[in-house]
């Protein structure tokens, strides 16, 4: 038994944290030190920024060290997290006390709680997950790692000790799920426990060390009346859409990476009734339908020998023997598009799905192209008309240069001339300027044109603000208190 799994007996009171300089518990007998632990992590980096920057980071990598040679791990088992973080918690007080350095309760805590998520979590990355205004994390190497935070990329002061360090948690964050990554698979798409996404590329993919980019699960997803409150979408704007979405109109969403696509998605579907039954597929499970009736199916990658995938394609076809009202897809990327638009066109109207393209006409062009990799024995009129009697709305989301989300078009599409499939813009975003801080100024218009698929909305006797087709500038921001759905049902 190692000298500290002892103290963990010894201490049954948990030590205070004060905040005072220097914080030194009581004595505790140790005994001999125990074999060092072969599983145990290597010295962590800083995750706190200090003016003491290197020496900060030396202390917790002397610590560490220390810990990992004395502690024995397995009396740590079967904890529960609180007490273990407390255990851990006094044990670094002991041994910051033993090698005589000089921390405050504040240093002391943060250094102990580093050692705890190395121990235990994503070591540095623990801080990043835990913040909540941090939306991506992106690492490019063990030493730069970026994070987003209200659409603004910036630096982090988190940093690993070494490439090995980084590669370590890593492997920890795929063998979460099953997965591995080495150099014969240096590519890996997983999620972590909470519901995060997580893509990995490792060398040699990736040229200058481990690149690992993570979008973060947001706990508390934003509504449709939170996004008109940020001004990524008028009020008129998102009632209309709402109304769509209840009266069973098709609905693509296109944008960029990163351009709030599974978010309009969420936040639209929370407009779909609870008697509906609902089929999700998605890559990473990231969608969160609160309806009582979801059906969440979810693709497989290929295991080690290559075998055993589950393409979304595979996945549509099977969602169409489970009687959906709607198959939502969390993102449509190929072959599986024609499946997609089969069910759409045969009695599951109201599905939904995002995409990336650039402008509502482009995803109908990647519509178009991606049925095509499918192989079809089908001419690519066929397909157009496919896709337009399919397709009601497309909704544009867009990330600005200066990082803010916006809804920059809504257009319906309309039908077939000739060959061609005809689309209509109902509302849109402009640019019109560039504040003093580069951010951009623009307006909402609605276009006055009159959308076919009102004629659903109104037969469903589902209200909608009176003028919302003249053509006009539309106010931003919130024009109410009741919610969309007190207003619109
Ligand atoms: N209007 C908005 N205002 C502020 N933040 C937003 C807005 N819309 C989305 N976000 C945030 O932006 C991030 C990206 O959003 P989301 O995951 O919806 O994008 P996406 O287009 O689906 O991305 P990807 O292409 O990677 O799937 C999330 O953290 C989300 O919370
Ligand atoms: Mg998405």
């Amino acid at each position: 038994m190692g000298r500290f799994s002892q103290a963990f007996e010894a201490q049954t009171k948990p030590a205070p944290v004060h905040d005072a300089p220097v914080f030194i518990p009581e004595e505790v007998e140790l005994t001999a030190a125990p074999p060092p632990v072969e599983t145990a992590p290597e010295p962590e980096a800083q995750t706190v920024p200090t003016a003491a920057g290197n020496a900060w980071l030396d202390t917790k990598i002397k610590l560490h060290t220390r810990l990992i040679d004395e502690i024995d791990l397995a009396q740590l088992d079967g904890l529960e997290s609180l007490e273990l973080r407390q255990q851990v918690h006094d044990i670094v007080v002991e041994m910051a006390r033993e090698e005589r350095m000089k921390l405050n309760a504040r240093d002391l805590k943060s250094l102990a709680d580093g050692v705890y998520d190395e121990m235990t979590g994503l070591g540095p990355l623990e801080v990043l997950l835990q913040d909540e205004t941090v939306s991506d994390i992106l690492i490019n190497g063990h030493e730069r790692v970026f994070v987003e935070r209200r659409g603004e990329l910036e630096l982090s002061a988190v940093k690993f000790a070494n490439e090995p360090h980084l590669l370590r948690i890593i492997n920890r964050i795929v063998a979460q799920v099953g997965r591995r990554v080495d150099e014969s698979q240096p590519l890996c798409d997983c999620r972590l426990l909470d519901g995060s996404r997580v893509n990995v590329a490792i060398a040699p993919i990736a040229v200058d060390g481990p690149l690992v980019s993570i979008r973060k699960f947001s706990k508390d997803p934003l509504t449709l009346d939170k996004l008109v409150e940020f001004k990524a979408i008028p009020d008129v704007v998102a009632q209309f859409l709402w109304a769509a979405c209840k009266a069973r109109v098709t609905i693509l969403i296109s944008g960029g990476t990163g351009s709030g696509k599974t978010t309009l998605l969420n936040a639209l579907s929370q407009s779909i009734s609870p008697k509906e039954r609902l089929i999700t597929i998605e890559d990473a499970a990231e969608l969160q339908l609160q309806q009582p009736h979801v059906a969440r199916m979810e693709t497989r990658p290929p295991n080690i020998e290559g075998r055993g995938e589950i393409k979304q394609r595979g996945l549509v076809k099977n969602a169409l023997r489970m009687r959906p009202d709607r198959v939502i897809l969390g993102e449509v990327r190929g072959e599986e598009a024609f499946d997609m638009l089969q069910a759409m066109n045969t009695g599951h109207e109201g599905s939904m799905a995002t995409l990336h393209a650039n402008t509502p006409r482009d995803a109908l062009t990647r519509l178009e192209q991606m049925v095509a990799m499918g192989d079809m024995k089908i001419t690519p009129e066929a397909v157009a008309g496919q896709i337009a009697s399919a397709v009601g709305i497309i909704v544009q989301a867009t990330r600005l240069s200066d990082g803010q989300r916006k809804i920059t078009s809504v257009a319906e599409v309309t039908g077939m001339e000739g060959a061609v499939i005809q689309m209509q813009e109902l509302f849109n975003y402009t640019r019109t300027g560039t504040g003093p801080n580069h951010e951009v100024i623009g307006e909402f218009r609605s276009t006055g044109i009159r959308p076919k698929c009102l004629d659903e909305i109104v037969t469903r006797a589902i209200p909608l603000p009176e003028g919302l087709f003249e053509p006009k500038v539309l106010e931003p921001g919130k024009t109410s208190d009741q919610t969309i759905k007190e207003r619109v049902g």
